[in-house]
């Protein structure tokens, strides 16, 4: 099949994280049940596949946030779409994410999430933009260090396309038209 853009992670190099993450996880939370909050849409795969590689009892919930601002830049200002269906009160949760930008979506949802009182609170992404958070965000379980360039596929998108990648790629010009 040929590829879109520069393929900067193959679909084996994203299995071979997602494997080291779920296999961190479940030492971290041995003897311990794990609520997986994935932050839609863009997590929907890293969710997916990651919590098939947990050996711990794992409940699954979303939410659906969305940071105003234009296609390719996070303004910050974060709304929340879809909340939680559960409470998380002394509960062991991770955070899901596709990519950590500039860490203000993130930030936003920590700080909401904490208020709840959960017994534990982690993040684990996919990826993370090297050298660009506007606020340091410590991401405990992270599939890769990447520059700071705007990436689609598996389940990033660009103007709602791309998300069903298996890769995650560069896209040029050309590509976005
Ligand atoms: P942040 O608030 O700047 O960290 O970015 C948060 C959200 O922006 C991510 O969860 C993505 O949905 C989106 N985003 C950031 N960088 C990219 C990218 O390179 N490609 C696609 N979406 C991105
Ligand atoms: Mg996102």
């Amino acid at each position: 099949m040929e590829t879109i853009g520069d393929v900067l992670i193959t679909e084996g190099q994203i299995a071979d994280a997602v494997s080291r993450m779920g296999k961190q996880i479940s030492a971290d939370y041995d003897g311990k049940e794990l609520l997986l909050v994935g932050i839609l849409k863009g997590a929907f795969l890293t969710m997916a596949d990651l919590a098939r590689a947990i050996n711990v009892p794992v409940e699954f919930d979303f939410m659906a946030v969305s940071s105003y601002g234009d296609a390719t830049k996070s303004s910050g200002v974060v709304r929340i779409l879809k909340d939680l269906d559960q409470e998380i009160s002394n509960r062991h949760v991770v955070i899901v994410e596709d990519i950590v930008d500039t860490g203000l979506t993130l930030n936003y949802l920590l700080e909401n999430l904490r208020v709840r009182q959960p017994a534990s609170l982690e993040i684990a992404a996919l990826l993370v933009k090297e050298g660009i958070q506007q606020i340091p965000i410590d991401v405990k379980y992270r599939g890769f260090d990447i520059p700071p360039d705007f990436v689609v596929g598996y389940g990033l998108d660009y103007a709602g396309l791309y998300r069903n990648l298996p890769y995650v790629t560069v896209l040029g010009e050309d590509d976005i038209g």
